[in-house]
């Protein structure tokens, strides 16, 4: 840890870890109860707040944080209005009215960096996390400033998104369909909607401008646009903000590589060229066949290419700090994304949202 910052609170320590600026760490200073961190959260949301906007993120080590009602007293202290529904990609779990389980998506699996719901017209503004059970290895929820992401990827590809968009496609099995998972698909349509009245779901849809294409026996196609990047609504700062790197083919493959590299394990070597192999059946089987497509907004493929350019200038940002059991991270969804590495022995990380 170094540099520490000053706060008003003399129990709360300030400080960063390694070189990185994100996240900013509270730590106690003395032995703290967990209503003296409720209280203090709601009573200095200016100071946190303001730490927040600079940095992206607030890591709270050290706080008696326990269990998932514990957690959700944190949410709560915020006085945020706080999300109950989720409508993303990823496998989750409700533990407790705000908290639900971070992804059941394998321990093997790579979560790309991405911005929690980029592609809703109105994503959380915070995001929350917090470390139920930190795992043996791995299994870090890396970060990278969106802000920096944005100044630094190909201007050729920001004109292109700038110009058109992006639009994203994803794919749905129905209730007919029992299995949890499959090589593509990660949740049923009426998993995610949580119904099966269709009425309902067309209703959520035009909430959020998705356009519904039925297929099969009751499968699912849900196409929506957004601009690809968007400005902080305080701060007026710019920020890459899309769901490219978890939509686009490429990029768990390239993604799994960067893992190997890092983490140097068999079983990571193993993914990579399972994952190598399973890309190169989707690529030959097309885009029809993909569970989640992405492309410009004008319909015009990212070339593999570009998504790897887009994957190294995540990499060159990623700030990756392994769990600690009771940590709580705070980050501002508009600054910064977050991801997974893969990890082994068991793991809880749970999360919770602001609208
Ligand atoms: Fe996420």
């Amino acid at each position: 840890m170094s540099q520490a910052t000053t706060t008003a609170t003399k129990w709360i320590r300030k400080s960063f870890i390694g070189e990185t600026k994100l996240p900013v760490v509270y730590e106690p200073a003395e032995e703290k109860e967990l209503l003296e961190l409720t209280d203090w959260v709601k009573k200095n949301q200016k100071e946190w707040r303001e730490d927040l906007k600079n940095y992206g993120a607030i890591l709270f080590r050290g706080f008696p944080i326990h269990e998932a009602t514990d957690f959700q007293s944190i949410l709560l202290a915020t006085e945020e209005k706080l999300g109950e529904f989720y409508l993303g990609t990823s496998p989750r779990d409700q533990v407790v009215k705000h908290v639900f389980t971070a992804s059941e998506l394998p321990a093997h699996y790579p979560i790309m960096q991405h911005a929690e719901m980029s592609f809703l017209d109105n994503p959380p503004k915070l995001l929350f996390f917090y470390a139920e059970k930190a795992s043996e290895t791995g299994g870090e929820t890396p970060l990278t400033d969106l802000r920096e992401i944005y100044k630094d990827v190909d201007p050729k590809i920001k004109e292109k998104i700038e110009k058109h968009g992006i639009r994203y496609r994803r794919r749905y099995d129905g209730p007919s369909n029992k299995a949890r998972f499959s090589l593509w698909k990660t949740k049923r349509w009426d998993e995610m909607f949580g119904t099966t009245d269709l009425s309902e779901v067309k209703k959520i849809s035009d909430e959020n401008r998705f356009q519904l294409d039925w297929f099969g026996i009751d499968s699912l196609t849900i196409t929506n646009e957004q601009s690809g990047f968007r400005i902080h609504p305080e701060a007026k700062t710019k920020a890459w903000h899309n769901h490219s790197q978890t939509f686009h083919y490429q990029a768990a493959v390239s993604e799994v590589w960067k893992i190997f590299k890092r983490q140097k394990t068999f079983r990571s070597l193993g993914v990579a060229l399972l994952l190598t192999l399973l890309t190169l059946i989707k690529r030959i089987s097309g885009e029809k066949s993909h569970d989640v497509h992405v492309t410009y907004g004008n319909g015009e493929e990212i070339t593999a290419n570009e998504m790897k350019s887009i994957t190294n200038v995540f990499w060159k940002h990623l700030v990756a700090i392994p769990w600690q059991t009771g940590d709580v991270l705070i980050i501002d969804n508009f600054s910064v994304s977050h991801g997974r590495l893969p990890f082994t022995g068991p793991r809880r990380i749970l999360v919770g949202w602001s609208e």
